[in-house]
């Protein structure tokens, strides 16, 4: 951690930028490990569950209903008062306009009431900086972020900069596995149904394909194997659990081998552009990181090229306040706040590197991060 004006800071974050609502006490103090003095999660997943996925305008609804009670919870299980608090950091974008517009302005409220600065987080930074919050992790480091809205690969050099290497040009990786769920007849969220199916499955049934691997552009795809997994499952519809489970295997093993393929180059070139650095290390981020297969063959991609593979935990992993809160404190610390976050109006599209060109056809979900 490098030095600051400060020798301690406690912030409390709001996230709100999609179904989770959320809210953190994270203090830090210098010279010793940052301290999560609360976190608490509220997941809507029931509340999409009928629908297969997430809907903006019942997420919004049940971010106003919830955030009032959770931000109390956490400062409750924290035992802050909001007058001990040094500033409040609420998730700005990227997201679901909804949410982020219930976050930021009850942020805003909060900021006003108790005469605190407001940081405006990038939903992505908080994703980026949690292996400091969780490892103490130097820079720089490569980010592997795969969710539900979002499959990129980052190079993280410090606080407010980055350079994405890689993106999906179609759907992201949980998203694939949400839609394949779906076609299989698998309840949401696709993720964790697919994995759970898989494992009595036999993947070579099934011959899928491996979107981008070899190819010299960096960037990830999902949607042909999608195609091509609907065709399997109508040319033998109707599906017995036998078909599922095999359909589900080999998917995973396809979707796990391209993932591999993509970040084992940008290891490759990290290794290339950091010549000599002391410790590689890759990171992970989002949902899909809960994946035993996924993480089983990153890991063994990290030690086979000398990278450290740092996976926080799971509830670190997906969205959560205590990153927000945390991004806050590294921003505070680097003197990287501005001046009218008050001011600042939420954004559904707030890319973390802004020197990479748009990708055609990335993030058509657009919210999800
Ligand atoms: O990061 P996250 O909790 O939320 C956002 O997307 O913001 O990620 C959720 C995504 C969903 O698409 C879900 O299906 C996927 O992560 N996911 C998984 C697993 N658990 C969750 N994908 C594959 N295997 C899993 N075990
Ligand atoms: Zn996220």
């Amino acid at each position: 951690m490098s030095e600051g004006p400060h020798r301690d800071l406690t912030v409390l974050g709001i996230e709100t930028s999609c179904d989770e609502t959320a809210a953190s006490v994270v203090t830090w103090v210098a010279g010793a490990r940052p301290d999560i003095r609360s976190n608490v999660v509220f997941s809507q997943i029931e509340e999409h569950a009928a629908f297969g996925g997430v809907v903006p305008e019942i997420a919004a609804r049940a971010h106003v209903e919830a955030l009032d009670g959770i931000v109390e919870a956490a400062l409750a299980d924290a035992g802050v008062e909001l007058a001990e608090i040094d500033a409040v950091a609420a998730t700005a974008g990227p997201g679901l306009v909804g949410g982020l517009i219930v976050g930021l302005m009850t942020a805003k409220a909060i900021a006003a009431a108790a005469g605190k600065p407001l940081i405006a987080v990038n939903h992505l930074e908080g994703h980026a900086l949690t292996a400091r919050l969780t490892d103490g992790l130097g820079f720089p480091y490569l980010l592997l972020l795969v969710s539900g809205g979002h499959t990129q690969i980052v190079l993280v050099r410090g606080v407010g900069d980055y350079e994405r290497w890689a993106t999906t040009i179609d759907d992201a990786l949980g998203e694939a596995f949400d839609k394949t769920a779906k076609l299989l007849g698998l309840p949401h969220p696709g993720g964790p149904s697919v994995e759970t199916a898989a494992r009595s499955g036999d993947a070579s049934r099934f011959s899928f394909p491996r979107p981008m691997k070899g190819e010299a552009r960096p960037d990830f795809s999902f949607s042909g194997l999608k195609t091509a997994v609907r065709q399997a499952a109508t040319a033998i519809a109707p599906l017995s659990d036998q078909d599922v489970a095999d359909i589900s295997a080999a998917f995973q093993v396809a979707v796990t081998d391209a993932l591999a393929d993509r970040v084992s180059m940008a290891l490759t070139r990290f290794n290339a552009t950091f010549l000599g650095i002391g410790s590689p290390a890759l990171v992970v981020a989002g949902g899909v990181a809960a994946n035993a297969r996924i993480r089983e063959a990153l890991e063994v991609l990290c030690a086979r090229n000398g990278f450290r593979f740092v996976a926080p935990p799971m509830k670190l992993c997906t969205d959560n306040a205590a990153m927000v809160a945390w991004a806050g404190i590294e921003r505070l610390i680097a003197g990287l706040t501005v001046e009218d976050a008050m001011v600042l109006a939420p954004r559904s599209r707030w890319p973390l590197d802004t020197v990479s060109a748009p990708v055609i056809g990335s993030g058509r979900r657009g919210a999800k991060a």
